[in-house]
């Protein structure tokens, strides 16, 4: 497969104004919706179907199967809400996207709402960016007044709803039944599954919740065709390999040019890095997340693995929302883990113990190992208790939160272990912290402005 950058959802990034209705439409912006309301609902389901189209927001679940579970027919009206809370450390892929483009979000939203059959949808967006929510708040009145929403939408005697509607910041409200849970006025805590939200979801009545770059994605399927979606991502011929289309790529952390890139499913860290200029420069890669701090770390061992959920899960880690967090030899693995996990501690809905209790106490364990007191039995221990609690936490848990948790502690100790002993070795963490920052910052050695760039 040869290599490029393949711009659909960034194709107008650098436009001036991009975000701009005059500007969208100028770049086939609302010719999928009007290529879905020549087709039944269920040809367009159909043909995200064939698209092999899978969700973008972490599992990868194929976005027309999920479609297609609604049951239709019922006394029950039918809703699409679309996940805009991405808080996942490292994920910034959704709010990019929001920002320089809400169009594309709000055609797609129309195009999979006409296809389930829903009069109304909703964008649930984290309440912290008051500067996304505002984007997005005025694209839809843009839609609303050029009739891509509101009654009889284009004319078609379809008529659709959107509400945009602000979270409170809570990472677990992006979990989609503690979003159901939070768009209902309720806190934000996972419901018990069965029901699925297919059947009892929004107002306990049938409801599809999709990430805003899959649903972003829907308007250029529509327009291209599921082949043209197909023929991009990773091998058509072998059906372990079934990653398709394109994606956005979220590079951050030691990189010389950080940003969004995308490309199709399947191409490879190194690829990307040749793509983009590479680790910054005089440093090696030390480990990197595949997406996002919830999935497993890997390695300069795993630098020509294919960007693909299959590709990935052969090595052990998981695509999730390809939020690939780039660190070069100047990090510390315990610091970063532990500050990981503080995260999750702190995120912790509460709702179940294993996951309640057992981030507070990793995080306990992390502390007294990056501090580096205590003896060499000591360490043993600690590092078994780790291990322990994070098998009593994994698939233990009552939402996946707790399972993303224990992935950064189990995959540093596999493949760094070491440090964790050269801390107690070296009483306390043997790096220099401000060699591992990628901007300036002031240390007391180096005076009030000092600047440390290593
Ligand atoms: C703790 C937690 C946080 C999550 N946060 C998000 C999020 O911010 N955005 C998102 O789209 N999915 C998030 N998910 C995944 C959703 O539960 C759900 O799988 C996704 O919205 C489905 O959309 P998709 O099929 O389009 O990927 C999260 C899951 C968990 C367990
Ligand atoms: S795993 Fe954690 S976040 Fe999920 S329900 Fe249990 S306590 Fe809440």
């Amino acid at each position: 497969m040869s290599i490029t950058l393949t711009p659909v959802l960034s194709r107008t990034w650098d436009q001036d104004r991009s975000w701009t209705r005059e500007v969208y439409e100028r770049h086939d912006g609302y010719a999928g919706l009007r290529a879905a309301l020549q087709k039944t609902p269920d040809e367009v389901t159909q043909v995200v179907k064939d698209s092999e189209l899978r969700g973008r927001g972490g599992a990868g679940f194929p976005t027309g199967m999920k479609w297609g579970f609604i049951p239709q027919g019922g006394d029950k009206p039918v809703y699409l809400v679309v996940n805009a809370d991405e808080s996942e450390p490292g994920t910034c892929k959704d709010i990019p996207l929001m920002m320089a483009n809400p169009h594309e979000l709000v055609e797609g939203v129309v195009i999979a709402s006409y296809a389930i059959r829903a009069s109304h949808a909703f964008i649930y967006i984290r309440g912290e960016v008051v500067h996304v929510i505002r984007r997005v708040q005025n694209a839809v009145a843009e839609a609303y007044e050029a009739g891509y929403l509101g009654k009889d939408v284009l004319g078609s005697g379809y008529d659709l709803e959107l509400t945009v509607h602000a979270g409170a910041g809570a990472y677990i409200c992006g979990e989609e039944t503690a979003l159901l849970d939070s768009l209902e006025g309720r806190r934000g805590q996972p419901r018990l599954r069965p029901p699925f939200p297919a059947v009892a979801g929004l107002y306990a009545s049938p409801t599809v919740i999709n990430n805003v770059e899959s649903i972003a994605s829907v308007p250029s399927i529509l327009r291209n065709g599921a082949e043209w979606f197909t023929a991009m991502g990773t091998d058509n011929e072998d059906p372990k390999m079934r990653s398709k289309g394109f994606t956005l790529f979220s590079l951050s952390g030691h990189v010389a040019t950080p940003g969004q890139y995308e490309a199709p499913m399947g191409i490879t860290l190194r690829e990307l890095l040749d793509l983009t200029g590479g680790v910054r420069e005089g440093h090696q890669l030390k480990f990197w997340t595949p997406g996002g701090s919830s999935t497993p770390l890997l390695t300069a061992e795993h630098l020509d693995v294919p960007l693909s959920y299959e590709g990935i899960a052969d090595a052990e880690s998981m695509l999730g929302t390809k939020a690939l967090q780039i660190f070069d030899e100047t990090t510390c693995v315990v610091r970063a883990v532990l500050r990981w996990t503080e995260f999750y501690a702190h995120e912790s809905c509460g709702k179940c113990t294993p996951c309640r209790e057992g981030t507070f106490w990793l995080v306990q364990i992390l502390r007294r190992l990056e501090a580096g007191t205590g003896s060499r039995e000591g360490l043993e221990e600690d590092l078994e208790k780790l291990l322990d609690i994070c098998d009593n936490i994994f698939g233990r848990s009552f939402c996946a939160l707790a399972d993303g948790a224990t992935a950064p502690i189990t995959s540093s100790l596999q493949f760094f272990r070491e440090e964790y002993v050269a801390h107690l070795e070296h009483g306390g963490c043997p790096f220099d912290a401000a060699a591992s920052t990628v901007f300036p910052v002031s240390t007391p050695a180096d005076g009030a402005t000092g600047v440390r760039t290593a």
